[in-house]
């Protein structure tokens, strides 16, 4: 298994160019499987996650070729993905697929929606909570779908098709909203979803769903409209940014101290971050290019933050933000509302010398004066790379293990960062 080592202390210089979000790239590929014609998606990232989602959609008889490198193009533009569902030849999306990846369970809408049936895997729990299912089986209920649960998997029927309906969350679901947005585009009739996920990367799957025939209009919104439509058509469709790569680079910047152009970044996208990011004592300078995050000398501030759901600070970004605020001149409170266990990353930073005090979903965070590197691994993807971030300001070397937890979602991190001057190195094997 791979590993990074780290040894702190050098400033970041330079330009980080942003890739695509893997958290849109996942369900438009998912969403290619409601037409029989050819999706093609542009900024695609070279993600563990995005290889793993080409499997499972193989297994549904999925064609996807990825296109060649073309003149001027360097590693650092996303790749061009062209996705054909023409004939899908088994609508049952196994274990042992879509226990390695929570969003694989997303298929069971469109699967449903285009062949009147499916039969899904139950993800099961994973490092960051229980994350149960429930609401995207409400979703497909409201829409006309049964719902039985077998043997650990979810059979979803609807012979004679979908039906439009009301979906009101009870509380916010990303998921939920997805399965609900790509189950309304093919229903018979009109769908309202209350209380919808507002996230960017609903608007642009709903986008993308939009230029392949379908009629949402509302996303981004907490009130979505879906007249079904009876078919979609092909469509090419660029995925937007990737606002937590963005805001975990903007992190280390203030952590690492220097001046990094976030290219390609779009502020909108985490506004929430970038103002928590500027109060903590970096300086945060929106550009035509993207973003610019600069640090020099000022130490950080500590500040207050609770996780929320778009348009609030992303949860995404919590493990990434306790790390920045282990320097911090004082005592920062950060509160998890969206994930029960989303703190595994605590007992690591500890290791590195932090101070942190956990209360149920607060988390007290001491600023020290210094962080020491030391072996470390973390049990997710944002947790992994809050590690890194410490130990770009933690003193000596740092070697974060089981670094397949970083590639799931991080795409050439020890080349972006070290790029712009951090001591940063993959020891393979
Ligand atoms: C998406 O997960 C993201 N994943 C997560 O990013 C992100 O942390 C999360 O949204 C919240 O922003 C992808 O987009 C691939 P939810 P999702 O449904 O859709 C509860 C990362 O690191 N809930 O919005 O699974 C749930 O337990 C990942 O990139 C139910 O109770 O999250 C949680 O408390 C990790 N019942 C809350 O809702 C359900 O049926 C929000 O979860 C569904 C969810």
């Amino acid at each position: 298994m791979d590993r990074i080592r780290i040894v702190g202390g050098r400033p970041l210089n330079g330009t980080i160019p942003i890739s695509g979000a893997k958290n849109a790239t996942l369900p438009l590929m998912i969403a290619a499987l409601l037409t029989e014609d050819t999706l093609i998606l542009d900024n695609v990232p070279r993600l563990a996650d995005v290889a793993q989602l080409q499997r499972i959609l193989g297994n549904h008889g999925v064609d996807i070729m990825v296109g060649g490198k073309r003149s001027g193009d360097s590693e650092y533009h996303g790749q061009t993905v062209h996705i054909s569902a023409a004939r899908i030849v088994d609508t049952t999306a196994p274990y042992e697929l879509v226990s390695k990846m929570r969003a694989s369970f997303w298929v069971i809408a469109p699967l449903v929606a285009r062949m009147g049936e499916a039969r899904v895997s139950m993800p099961g729990g994973c490092a960051i909570g229980t994350r149960p299912v429930d609401l995207l089986i409400m979703a497909l209920e409201r829409l006309g779908v049964q719902i039985e649960i077998d043997a650990g998997y979810v059979i979803a029927r609807a012979t004679n098709g979908l039906k439009g309906g009301e979906i009101v969350f009870p509380k916010v679901t990303v998921g939920g909203t997805h399965t609900a947005l790509m189950a309304a585009a093919l229903a018979n009739g009109t769908s309202v979803i209350e209380n919808a996920a507002r996230e960017p990367e609903i608007v642009d799957v709903a986008d993308c769903l939009n230029k392949m025939g379908a009629k949402i209009t509302g996303a981004g919104t907490p009130r979505i409209v879906v007249e079904g439509v009876t078919r979609l058509h092909g469509a090419r469709h660029r995925v937007l940014p990737d606002r937590i790569e963005t805001g975990t680079y903007a992190m280390a910047v203030a952590m690492a101290g220097g001046d990094v152009l976030l290219e390609g970044a779009r502020p909108e996208l985490l506004q929430a971050g970038l103002d928590v990011i500027s109060r903590a004592g970096a300086e945060v300078a929106v550009t035509n290019a993207g973003v610019r995050v600069a640090r020099n000398g000022a130490g950080l501030a500590p500040v207050e933050v609770t996780t929320a759901p778009f348009p609030g600070f992303p949860t995404d970004l919590q493990a990434q933000f306790m790390a920045l605020m282990t320097r911090a001149g004082g005592n920062s409170r950060i509160t998890e509302t969206i994930f029960e266990n989303r703190f595994m990353h605590v007992q690591e930073l500890a290791r590195l010398g932090a101070r942190i005090h956990l209360d149920g979903q607060v988390a007290v965070v001491e600023g020290v004066e210094k962080l020491k590197g030391a072996p470390v691994m973390a049990t997710d993807l944002r947790a992994s790379v809050s590690l890194v971030i410490a130990a770009l300001a933690a003193e000596g070397e740092t070697m974060v293990n089981r670094v397949y937890h970083l590639d799931r979602g991080f795409e050439r991190l020890e080349d972006k960062l070290g790029r712009c001057g951090a001591e940063i190195e993959r020891i393979s094997g």
